[in-house]
Parts: C-alpha cells; structure tokens; sequence
C-alpha cells in the first residue's frame, strides 16, 4: 500500500471507531405513531451510520426490549402516566401533562449516561418540547424528529400567530373557509377545530415551533419530492439544517415496534383475493368511533360490494363492553360472508404490498399515509384527530391521491367512496399517480437519491456536533 492509500484507509478507520464510541441518545413520545419512526431512525443511525444508541422509555406504551439487543435502553419513572391503559391516548391536555412531567426524570436519566459515555447529541420528538432545556442545561445538542408530515409541521407553527390575529374567533361558522396561506387546507382541517380548550392547544403548538427552533438540526420521515414546497417554506422559517430522509418504513419495518399482536391469517385470505380487489381498511393506533359510526362503517362496507380486510383494533369503539367484532349484527356478517376478512391488528406493510389490495381506507396517520404511498395503493380517508384532517386534504386535494370522507359520513358515502376510489375511471387515475409516487420514494432511496444524500449529510452533522 502507497503511503496517502494507508493514511487515507487510516483515516477511514478512526473515523468508523469514532462513530462507534459515539453514542446518541433517543426519546420517542409514548404513542405507536412516534415510536415507530423513532425505532426505525435508531436503526438507521445504527445499522446505516454506525453510531452506538440508548432509548429513553417510560413505562406507558415501553418498547419490548428483547426485540431490540442492540440498542441500550433506560426506563425514566413516568408516574402521570403510569395509571393509563396500553396505547389509550392520555386525559386532559396529554402533550402538556407529559412535557411538565417528563424532563427532570430524562435529565437524571441522562446524568446517568453521560458518566459513562461520551454522547454526541439526543434526538426527542417534537413534542416534546421540554427536552430542550435539559439539553441546554446539559450543553448536548438536540436533534428534533418530527414523525408527523412537513405540510402540517408548517401550519402547526403559524397557529399561535393565526390565534393572536384573532383569525381563529368563531371558527364552527367559517368550517368550509380555506386558510389564505395554505390553501386547500380548511379552517375545520385544524386541530383546534371542536375543541374547548383552544387557549391550552395554542400554547402546546407555541411551545413545540417555539423550542424546536433552538435544537441543532430538524429529521423528518419524508422524501424531498413528496414536500419540497413545504420543506423550502420551512427551511426559509428556521435557521438550521432541515433532513428528509425517509421513507423510513422502506429502511427498517413499522413491525419490528408494533405493540400488538400481528394476525397473520389476514395474508393467507388476501391469497385466496383477485388481483387489486381488496379494501384494505384500518384507522391506526389510538383513533376510536362511536357504536352509530362504527355500523356506518360496516353497513358502507357491506352495501359497496368489494371485498375487504377490516381490522377492528380492541378499544377501537368508544364505550363498547363487548368485543367490537361482537358488535357486528348477524346478517350483516351473512351480507359479507365469503368476500371479508375481519381480524384485530393486521401485518399492515405487508397488507398494502400484496397484489390483493386495490385501496386503503385509513384514517390519515402519517405513517399509514407514508406507507401506502411506498406501496402504491390509493386511499380513501376518514380523519379523526391531529395532523390527520391535514394529511387527508393533502393526499385528496394536492397529490391527488385519495377521495376524502371528512370527519362525519354516512354508509352512503362510504359506498360511493369506495365506488369511486375501486371502480371509476378517477379511482385508476389516483392508482396511476400513487404507482409514481412509489417509484419516486424508491429512487430516493437509492444511491445519489435525495434521502441517500440527506442521509449522508445527517451522519456527517452528527460527527460534527459537540
Ligand atoms: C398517531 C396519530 O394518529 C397520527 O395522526 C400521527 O401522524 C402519528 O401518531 P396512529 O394512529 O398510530 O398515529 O397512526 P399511524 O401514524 O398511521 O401509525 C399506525 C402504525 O400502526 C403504522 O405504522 C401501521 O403500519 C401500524 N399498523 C396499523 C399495523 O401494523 N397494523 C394494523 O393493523 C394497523
């Protein structure tokens, strides 16, 4: 070997061993939707960028450790949550309550692992926001995750702004109004909407922008093509480094952190389906419907005709003693005998990619969103809460890609949605303009990409840090 061929392989060596012995330092918020992506980023920070990592985890919703032998993991007392059954989304203000309790256990947690380890940065969920102090208080850069979309992020921020302008009075009279600045987004569309508590959740959405803009660099589980007028808009707002370096689903499973368990039979019946017939239908983690919606749902399903794989999650139906399946009248399961399937948590990444599924009815989840845009399925949406009403005005009215129920439908709309999105000529459009998105989401991936790129870029800013 040449002299500059040793130094150079040297140089490479020390570097790879730096990254090793350096290690970062994840909290996710205690919810499927955000521990998911932030397992996925743990892994591609470790299989991909070779750095050592810790989870911060709290009893409510913790991570099944033996699943995950490479990573370290450190449970932080969590007693407001504590009380709180699996995955059921907190009382009251659930960000608020969290973010005053969470921070002095992270920071001893973090005492603790700075003792004995030398930690390049943190990475914290949005969300939560007071995180950023004990950074500050323990001079650790901070990276934010933000495991929900750029488009929503980016109205999220103006909401205090929107508030203090007065242009959020009387919100329930001006419903159908679209926002001048993001247009097609309408005034129903926002989280506040329906909510008694507006003065609360502004302050929520004041503390998140108003703390994400002093952390070091900002993640987001997208791809630069998918966003790039909401990610250029974002980038103008805040002065630091903005990574899309998703999808995240296409580097390392959502199944690996599912917290329930998966039915697989769901696969077996899909084989037995024709080729794109089947309405995959699933409203995510935390979403729940009252009895009257939850027959509309099956009543809308049953008229349209198509066959369907439904998954009725326990506790998916608000008040319901009985199971929710139990629920379903006898001849409705007569109506749909022979052409559904019905099971409590499907393999949903697998579901979307079998040549069965012709559409997703989802209720807007951000990963659902990404993961059915990854495998090409057109969707119909019905939103719940959140950042969902956005995401399903989003992918209907700007990617075009899905037909939006709103909040409140009947089994009516749900038999014309489903006509539309599986049989009309609109329906093979929106399949055609998904089936582009797929392979843009794949190409990004892919050397010279621009989430590869992002990722690359990432990785050297971590070594940079501190
Ligand atoms: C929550 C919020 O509802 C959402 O708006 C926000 O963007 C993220 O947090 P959640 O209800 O969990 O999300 O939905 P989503 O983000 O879509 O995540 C659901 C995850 O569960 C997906 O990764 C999906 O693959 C998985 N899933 C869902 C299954 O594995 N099986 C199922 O049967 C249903």
């Amino acid at each position: 070997m040449e002299e500059t061929q040793i130094e150079f392989h040297w140089r490479g060596c020390s570097r790879w061993l730096e990254k090793i012995m350096s290690r970062v330092v994840l909290f996710p918020h205690p919810g499927q939707g955000h521990i998911t992506p932030m397992f996925q980023l743990a892994n591609i920070l470790h299989h991909t960028m070779g750095f050592a990592i810790s989870i911060v985890y709290t009893q409510h919703n913790g991570p099944d450790i033996s699943r995950h032998p490479h990573f370290n993991f450190h449970l932080i007392s969590d007693p407001v949550t504590a009380n709180d059954s699996p995955n059921i989304p907190f009382r009251g203000n659930p960000i608020k309550r969290f973010n005053d309790h969470c921070a002095r256990p992270f920071k001893l947690c973090l005492d603790g692992i700075l003792s004995s380890d030398t930690v390049r940065c943190i990475v914290t969920d949005a969300m939560l926001y007071s995180t950023q102090a004990v950074a500050d208080e323990l001079n650790i850069p901070r990276i934010v995750l933000r495991t929900a979309g750029v488009h929503s992020f980016v109205l999220y921020a103006a909401v205090p702004l929107l508030h203090q302008t007065g242009y959020l009075t009387n919100m329930e009279a001006r419903a159908e109004e679209v926002i001048p600045e993001f247009p097609p987004i309408k005034l129903k569309d926002i989280p506040l909407f329906g909510d008694n508590d507006t003065n609360g959740k502004v302050e929520t959405f004041s503390n998140i922008f108003t703390e994400t803009k002093k952390c070091s660099a900002l993640i987001f589980n997208t791809f630069e093509e998918l966003e790039s007028p909401d990610l250029a808009k974002l980038r103008r707002q805040l002065d630091m480094p903005v990574f899309a370096i998703g999808p995240f689903n296409k580097r390392f499973s959502a199944a690996e952190t599912s917290m329930l368990k998966e039915d697989r039979s769901s696969i077996d019946w899909l084989d037995t389906q024709a080729l794109e017939s089947v309405l995959y239908v699933s409203f995510g983690s935390i979403a729940a419907m009252d009895k009257t919606t939850f027959l509309e749902v099956a009543w809308g399903l049953a008229n349209s005709g198509q066959p369907f794989l439904w998954v009725i999650r326990p506790g998916s139906i608000n008040g319901a003693a009985s199971a929710a399946s139990e629920m379903l009248p006898g001849e409705w399961a007569e109506e749909v005998s022979g052409r559904s399937c019905v099971v409590e948590w499907a393999p949903q990444e697998k579901v979307l990619a079998h040549s069965a599924v012709g559409g997703f009815w989802t209720h807007s989840g951000w990963n659902s969103t990404m993961e059915s845009i990854c495998e090409g399925v057109p969707m119909m949406c019905a939103p719940y809460f959140a950042d969902q009403m956005i995401n399903a005005r989003w992918v209907s009215e700007v990617l075009r890609i899905a037909i939006n129920l709103e909040r409140v439908f009947t089994r009516r709309d749900v038999e014309e949605g489903i006509r539309r999105l599986m049989t009309t000529a609109e329906g093979a459009e929106m399949q055609r303009r998904v089936a582009a998105l797929k392979e843009t989401a794949a190409a990004c991936l892919g050397s010279g990409g621009s989430s590869y790129e992002a990722l690359e870029s990432l990785s050297m800013f971590i070594m940079e840090l501190g």
